[in-house]
């Protein structure tokens, strides 16, 4: 009898540790599960796909996440090809306030575009070289000059004293020959522009038609391509700028002009990225490889530079 009481003790001892240990571990899992974004994140409406989507965020990310109301449009910010995570909140409040599709408020908001044109402006970072970026929010020194320029000889350009860096003047001699090779001539009709010189073509633009107006087809000084010396506006016999888009010249540079290194600027259709109006002659050397990837992924300089330069 003894024996009997003593071995049911035990096992309802055994059954009691065994229960008690079970709520233990099952309280401190759910203890844990509770402190985990993805609780925290279903709990104020996420989907599991879409915390999915967000497990690669950082934490003051999902941080930030949380603190708002659920969101339905985050996740289609998230898996945009061009997203930068710290650009979230802008992308949120850009989108909310105008009438860009998210694809566009990435851009947008990348680019710093979502701000004022010209607030906020910082000097153009020289040590990226020929991927240096000069747009209105980016600027450079009225000193500033590339030590390795090169005077383009009169057969290439109209007017006198053009000037590139070396670099950019071999690019375009190459592009110049490829294009002479299929009967047609590129000539350079603006190259180089000193900070005064550009001031000057600010000023005159300004003075007769408004500064809204200058604005839109001029850089201020310090803020043109042109005074980095990689910029080229190519303009053939008989084109203005007006007109250029209609020659053969135009139309071989929209397919080839990539594959010497150099890309249109200031395209159709981005004027809300670049803040300027369309310029079918404005070209800029980039390099093969940038050139070709803007050329392929129909994007501007200004969100290459935005995503792939300055956000690493
Ligand atoms: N026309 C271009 C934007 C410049 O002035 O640099
Ligand atoms: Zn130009």
């Amino acid at each position: 009898m003894k024996r009997r009481v003593k071995k049911s003790s035990i096992l309802v001892l055994i059954f009691v540790i065994v229960v008690v240990t079970c709520l233990i571990w099952y309280t401190i899992n759910t203890l844990n599960y509770h402190k985990t974004y993805q609780y925290k994140l279903r709990k104020i409406g996420y989907s599991k796909e879409e915390i999915e989507i967000m497990d690669e965020l950082k934490d003051n990310t999902k941080d930030y996440i949380l603190s708002i109301d659920y969101n339905k449009d985050i996740t289609l910010f998230i898996k945009e090809k061009y997203f930068i995570e710290t650009n979230l909140k802008d992308y949120l409040e850009y989108y909310k306030e105008n009438d860009y599709d998210i694809t566009n408020v990435v851009s947008i908001v990348n680019v710093k575009a979502n701000k004022e044109w010209y607030s906020d402006t910082k000097k153009t970072d020289l040590s990226k070289g020929h991927l240096m970026l000069t747009n209105k929010f980016n600027y450079l020194d009225n000193s500033y000059n590339s030590d390795n320029m090169v005077s383009v000889s009169k057969q290439y350009s109209y007017g006198e004293n053009q000037m590139l860096t070396k670099e950019t003047f071999n690019a375009f001699l190459n592009m110049f020959n490829a294009a002479k090779k299929e009967g047609l001539t590129l000539i350079i009709n603006s190259s180089y522009r000193s900070y005064e010189e550009q001031d000057e073509v600010y000023n005159d633009y300004k003075s007769s038609r408004g500064e809204e107006y200058a604005d839109k087809i001029a850089a201020r000084a310090g803020f043109s391509e042109h005074q980095t010396g990689m910029a080229v506006d190519i303009q053939t016999y008989g084109s203005t700028g007006a007109t250029f888009e209609e020659f053969d010249e135009f139309k071989w540079l929209s397919e080839n002009a990539y594959k010497y290194g150099f890309i249109l600027r200031y395209p159709k259709g981005k004027e809300h990225i670049t803040g300027y109006e369309y310029e079918s002659w404005h070209y800029r050397y980039v390099g093969v490889e940038v050139a070709e990837y803007i050329h392929n992924n129909n994007i501007t300089f200004d969100e290459y530079y935005a995503y792939f330069i300055e956000k690493n």
